[in-house]
């Protein structure tokens, strides 16, 4: 069974999810709203994917005989600067939540909770993951800078991503 905190930590790791899948979609809207069909279409699978973290997470604490909570979710940046500045959110909330999984997995490990250990190690791996697009695709628009030729070449790249 899972102990109180962890149970309340888990739940709020579930809405930092939930959030990202929100954030994520409101910048696939922006890029959509830019003419950058790719970026819309990488940010879309991108919000699948929090999604489905959130969902792991909801399963496992009910599995635990635990409660899942869904808790209101804070409301996302609607507008953004520029693609860079979108993707640079990306990588910051992508880090925010590497953060907190390391919070949950010293958390875990003071309970002796091995079972949650064994699920916050696949967060692990995943936010290396995360966060390692997040930099690829930043120091690609890096190397373009303000060319646009270049940004359709990398938006036709980002078409071809397929549901993970
Ligand atoms: Fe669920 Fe992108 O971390």
């Amino acid at each position: 069974m899972l102990s109180a905190k962890l149970e309340s930590a888990l739940n709020n790791q579930m809405n930092s999810e939930l959030y990202s899948a929100n954030l994520y979609l409101s910048i696939s809207a922006y890029f959509e709203s830019e003419n950058l069909r790719g970026f819309a279409h990488w940010m879309r699978i991108q919000h699948q994917e929090e999604i489905s973290h959130a969902m792991r997470l909801f399963t496992y604490i009910n599995d635990r005989n635990g409660r899942a909570v869904v808790q209101a979710i804070d409301q996302p940046p609607v507008e953004f600067e520029s693609v860079q500045a979108a993707m640079d959110m990306v990588l910051e909330q992508e880090k925010r939540v590497t953060g907190m999984i390391e919070d949950l997995y010293r958390e875990a490990q003071s309970h002796k909770d091995y079972a949650t250990h064994v699920l916050l190690e696949w967060f692990i791996q995943e936010q290396v993951e995360e966060e390692k697009s997040a930099i690829e695709i930043i120091e690609d628009l890096k190397l373009i800078g303000g060319d646009g030729t270049g940004l359709l070449i990398l938006d036709a790249r980002m078409a071809e991503r397929s549901g993970d």
